[in-house]
C-alpha cells in the first residue's frame, strides 16, 4: 500500500470538477471577475512595495551599482519559476497555489509543508511590507502635515533597543564626528528614553503597521471586486511614480557613482539577495485567485509572467538610477531610498516617492492578504485545516474567518517585529516554494499541446545543465575550496554552500541520464542558490517554524486529511 504520506490528489479528477462545474473546488461561491489585465495589475500590485521602497537601500550599501546584476539574476530565476507556475497554473486550474500544485506531484507532507512555507511568504511577508508602510506614512504625516506621533509608538522593540545599545556605544567612544550620525544617534537615544515603561520594561510598538493591517483586511473581507477595483487603481499610480522617478532621477545620474561597480565584489552583491528577491516575491500571488479567473488556464500564466517581465524591466532602471544619484557608501541604514536620494536634490519628489510608497505598499498588503485566506480555504477543504477556514461569507463571498484569522496574525506581526529578519524569513519561505513548484513540473506526466492554454516548452537538459554547472564551479572555485578547507571550524554558511554545490552535482547527473527539461531543472537550481546565500542564522528560524508546521500536521492533518477518509 502506497505511503499516506504520500498520498496525491488526481489532476485529472480535479480538472474534470472544475470543468464540469460542479466540484466543491469549483469557486466555492467565489466570484469569477479577473481577465488577463487584472491578473497583470495583480501580479504588478503584489510585486512592486516595500522591497524596491525599502528593503533595496542596504542591498545597493552592500552590493554598490552591481545590485542591477542581481536584479537580474534574480529576475531569471523568478522567470524560471514563473513558467513552472504557469505550467501548473493551466492544468490545475484551482486556488490554493504552490500547496496544491504540490498536492498532485509529491503528495499531502510535501504539500503540507509547501502550504507552511507560504505562510511565511503571504502572512509573515506582510508584515514587512506594513513595517515599510508605517515608515513612508509617518514620513508624510511630518512633511505634509507637520504631526509627530511618539516615537515609541512607531517602532518595534527590537530594532528600539538595538539602536538604543549602538548609539550609547558609540557614542561613548566619542570617536563620532559625522554629524548625520551623531544625529540618528540622538534620535534613537532619545526615542529609547521617551517610552513609557509597563514592569520595568520599555514599552514600543508599530501602531501604523497594525492599524493599516485592520483596515486592509477589512477590504479582503468585503470583497474581491472592491479589492480587485482598488489594486488596479493603485498599480496605475505608483507604476507610474517608478516611471517618473526613473525619468526624473536620469538627470541627477552622475556615472562616476557607478565606478567601482561592484566596490564589495561579487560577495558584497550577493548580501543583498533576500532584500532584492523580496522585491520580486508576488507575481506567484496570482495562482491564488484561480477561482476567481474568467479562464485560468489561459490568463493566469499571461498575467504572472507579464507583470515578471513589467517588475524586472522597472526595478533594474531603478537599481541603476539609484545607484547612479548617490554614492552606494550613503545608503548606510537608509530604509527609504528612493526618496533619500531626492531629499536634498527635489524634495517634492521625495514626497510624491513617499505617497506613492504608501499606495504601493498599501496594495500590496492587500494582495497577499487577499491570498493567504485562500491557500488556507484550500487546505481546510482537504481536511488539512479545521473547517472553519473554508467558511465563504453569506453576502460577501470571501473566506470571511480565514481574511480575520490573517490579519490577526499579520497584525500582532506588524506591532512587534523586526524588518529584518523578518525579510529574510519572508525569501527563504518562497524560495522553498519555489523549487518544489519548479521540481514538481519534473513530475508532471506529459500532455498534448492544447490550444489556448500554456504550455512549458521542453527543452533537453541533458549536457546544458552539467555544462552550466561546470561553468558555476569554475567560478566560485575560491569559495568551494575555502568552503572544504574551513569546514571543521567556519560557519553554517560555508556548510549551505557545500550542500547546494552537493545538490547541483546530483541533479546534473540526474538530467543527464534522464534528460530532464532545462526551465524546471534550472528553477530548482537557481533558487536553492538564492536560498543558500540568505545568512544562516534566518534558516535556524525557518527550521524552527518548519518544524512546528510538521508538528501540526501529525497533529491534525494526517488525521483529518480528506484523502484519508476517501479510503
Ligand atoms: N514584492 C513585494 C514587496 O516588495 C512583497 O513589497
Amino acid at each position: 500500500m502506497a505511503n499516506p504520506l504520500f498520498r496525491k490528489k488526481s489532476i485529472d479528477k480535479i480538472k474534470a470538477e472544475y470543468e464540469a462545474g460542479q466540484s466543491d473546488h469549483h469557486g466555492g461561491g467565489l466570484k469569477k471577475v479577473l481577465g488577463v489585465r487584472d491578473l497583470t495589475f495583480l501580479g504588478i500590485a503584489a510585486v512592486v512595495g516595500a522591497g524596491i521602497f525599502s528593503t533595496i537601500g542596504g542591498a545597493a550599501f552592500d552590493g554598490g551599482p552591481g545590485v542591477s546584476v542581481l536584479f537580474i539574476i534574480t529576475a531569471i530565476t523568478c522567470g524560471f519559476s514563473a513558467l513552472c507556475y504557469a505550467e501548473f497554473a493551466s492544468r490545475v486550474p484551482v486556488a490554493g497555489s504552490a500547496y496544491t500544485y504540490s498536492y498532485v506531484t509529491f503528495g499531502e507532507l510535501i504539500a503540507w509543508i509547501i502550504g507552511w512555507a507560504l505562510i511565511l511568504e503571504y502572512a509573515i511577508g506582510n508584515i514587512v511590507v506594513a513595517i515599510s508602510w508605517s515608515s513612508y506614512f509617518n514620513n508624510l504625516l511630518v512633511h505634509l502635515f507637520n504631526i509627530h506621533l511618539p516615537d515609541w509608538m512607531l517602532v518595534d522593540p527590537g530594532t528600539a533597543v538595538h539602536a538604543f545599545n549602538t548609539a550609547t556605544t558609540e557614542m561613548a567612544t566619542g570617536l563620532v564626528t559625522d554629524p548625520e550620525k551623531i544625529k540618528s544617534y540622538q534620535f534613537a537615544i532619545e526615542a529609547y528614553n521617551s517610552a513609557p515603561m509597563v514592569a520595568g520594561y520599555r514599552i514600543f510598538f508599530n501602531l501604523p503597521a497594525f492599524i493599516i493591517v485592520a483596515l486592509i483586511t477589512w477590504v479582503a473581507y468585503i470583497g474581491i471586486k472592491e479589492s480587485k477595483n482598488s489594486a488596479n487603481y493603485m498599480v496605475i499610480f505608483k507604476i507610474a511614480v517608478i516611471i517618473f522617478v526613473i525619468v526624473a532621477g536620469a538627470f541627477f545620474v552622475d556615472t562616476n557613482n557607478w565606478r567601482p561597480f561592484m566596490p564589495n565584489g561579487f560577495e558584497g552583491v550577493l548580501k543583498g539577495v533576500s532584500a532584492v528577491f523580496y522585491a520580486y516575491i508576488g507575481f506567484d500571488a496570482i495562482s491564488t485567485t484561480a477561482e476567481e479567473c474568467k479562464n485560468p488556464q489561459r490568463d493566469m500564466p499571461r498575467g504572472m509572467i507579464y507583470s515578471l517581465l513589467i517588475c524586472t524591466g522597472l526595478y533594474i532602471l531603478i537599481a541603476l538610477v539609484l545607484t547612479g544619484i548617490e554614492n552606494y557608501s550613503k545608503f548606510d541604514g537608509v530604509n527609504d531610498p528612493l526618496a533619500f536620494v531626492f531629499k536634498e536634490r527635489a524634495p517634492w519628489i521625495e514626497t510624491i516617492i513617499s505617497i506613492s510608497a504608501v499606495v504601493a505598499t498599501t496594495s500590496v498588503l492587500l494582495v497577499f492578504q487577499i491570498g493567504q485566506p485562500r491557500i488556507w480555504m484550500a487546505m481546510s477543504r482537504d481536511g488539512l485545516l479545521p473547517k472553519k477556514f473554508q467558511k465563504v461569507h453569506p453576502k460577501f463571498q470571501t473566506p470571511s474567518f480565514a481574511t480575520i484569522v490573517t490579519g490577526i496574525l499579520v497584525g500582532i506581526g506588524a506591532l512587534f517585529l523586526e524588518g529584518d529578519l523578518v525579510t529574510d524569513l519572508t525569501s527563504i519561505g518562497t524560495l522553498f516554494a519555489f523549487v518544489l513548484v519548479s521540481g514538481g513540473v519534473l513530475l508532471l506526466p506529459p500532455r498534448p499541446k492544447e490550444p489556448g492554454k500554456f504550455n512549458l516548452p521542453y527543452i533537453n537538459g541533458q549536457f546544458i545543465v552539467p555544462v552550466l554547472l561546470a561553468i558555476f564551479c569554475y567560478f566560485f572555485w575560491d569559495r568551494i575550496n575555502d568552503a572544504v578547507v574551513n569546514i571543521g571550524h567556519e560557519s553554517y554558511q560555508k556548510i549551505l554552500f557545500l550542500v547546494f554545490i552537493l545538490f547541483a552535482a546530483i541533479f546534473s547527473i540526474l538530467t543527464f541520464i534522464r534528460k530532464y527539461s532545462l526551465i524546471p531543472i534550472m528553477g530548482v537550481l537557481t533558487c536553492m542558490y538564492l536560498m543558500i546565500e540568505i545568512p544562516a542564522v534566518s534558516w535556524q528560524w525557518f527550521f524552527i517554524w518548519m518544524g512546528l508546521g510538521l508538528a501540526i500536521y501529525f497533529f491534525y492533518g494526517y488525521r483529518n486529511s480528506k484523502l484519508a477518509k476517501e479510503k
